[in-house]
């Protein structure tokens, strides 16, 4: 690398402990995806944008306001030929990319297991884990010969207790702690860590959207009652793209204000009035509108 990074608390643009470094974050138009660009750019990396969604640009624009320089890419991150093409584009602009944030995720498919259909289950696997693998692949080249690479990998507290009804979620953001392990032991001896994070629930749109039954019921059970803040997972994700962080490599860091410590399991709304009714020794209320399962239990 040939810039030395600036002191931690420097926030003009281009200096800060990320001045000289490219980060290429994917899913940077979502709520994460916002905060995490916001961060990186007031720490001084230069941000290669990329999300499935127009409004990427205009987060591009939000960024570039700041004084940082910012280019944006939209594409689907798991079509071969457009994730080539903004990859090549985003690398021409910028540079060689030091930082790969893979956060990037989708729930789209919630249903019991028995009744999971299976190209609800392909697709997750494909943006949330086959995602991360292909990018990392095209990224480590750089990394490599620079002997210098960050890639963080957004996983989910699903990973440790699993979502009711969301089998292909749970299952794709486990395999990403599994790939973000070998990522570090293939490649930790030149100079890249690759580390997972796991967030509880985070106070983004599609969080603050869950019905409030189950958004209730989950924050009750939260050792810090509330829920995270993207800035957050920002200031973390941050941290871990220093230099200083280089010797944390193959981890898996839970950022959920305790949750991981109690058996969380996020519930549907019947599961929980299911739940409730058992804990006072009565049968179950009948369900609303809708058959009462509710839409997604959160991440
Ligand atoms: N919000 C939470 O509470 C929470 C908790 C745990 C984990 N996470 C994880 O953090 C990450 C970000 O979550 P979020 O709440 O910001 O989600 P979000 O839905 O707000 O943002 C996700 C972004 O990814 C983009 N995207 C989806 N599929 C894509 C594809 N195929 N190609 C390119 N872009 C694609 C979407 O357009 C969207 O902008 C996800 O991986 C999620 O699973 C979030």
């Amino acid at each position: 690398m040939s810039t030395t990074p600036s002191p931690a608390g420097d926030t003009t643009p281009g200096r800060g402990p990320l001045a000289g470094r490219v980060a290429l974050i994917t899913g940077a138009a979502g709520g994460l995806g916002q905060a995490i660009a916001t961060r990186l750019a007031a720490e001084g990396a230069a941000l290669a944008l990329l999300d499935a969604a127009a409004s990427v640009h205009e987060g591009a624009q939000r960024v570039r306001a700041t004084g940082a320089r910012c280019e944006a890419a939209q594409a689907d991150l798991t079509d071969p030929d457009a994730r080539a093409r903004a990859l090549a584009a985003l690398r021409e602009a910028l540079g060689p990319i030091n930082c790969l944030i893979n956060n990037a995720g989708i729930t789209n498919h919630i249903a019991p297991l028995a009744r999971m259909s299976a190209p609800g289950w392909d697709r997750e696997l494909e943006v949330n884990l086959s995602g991360p693998f292909h990018l990392i692949q095209a990224c480590l080249g750089d990394m490599v010969a620079r002997g210098w690479g960050r890639i963080v990998n957004l996983s989910s507290m699903a990973a440790r207790g699993g979502l009711y009804h969301q089998a292909g979620y749970t299952a794709s953001k486990a395999g990403l702690i599994g790939l973000t392990r070998n990522v570090a032991l293939e490649h930790a001896r030149h100079g890249i860590s690759c580390n997972a994070v796991l967030p509880g629930l985070i106070e983004t749109p599609a969080v603050a959207a869950m019905p409030a039954l189950v958004r209730d019921d989950a924050i009750a059970l939260v050792p810090a009652r509330r829920t995270g803040r993207p800035e957050e997972i920002a200031a973390l994700v941050a941290f871990l793209c220093r230099d200083e962080a280089g010797f944390i490599n193959g981890a898996e860091i839970d950022i959920d204000g305790g949750a991981h410590l109690c058996p969380i399991v996020l519930g549907s709304a019947r599961e929980i009035r299911e739940r409730q009714a058992a804990q006072q020794g009565q049968p179950a209320a009948p369900s609303p509108a809708r058959g009462g399962s509710g839409p997604p239990a959160g991440r």
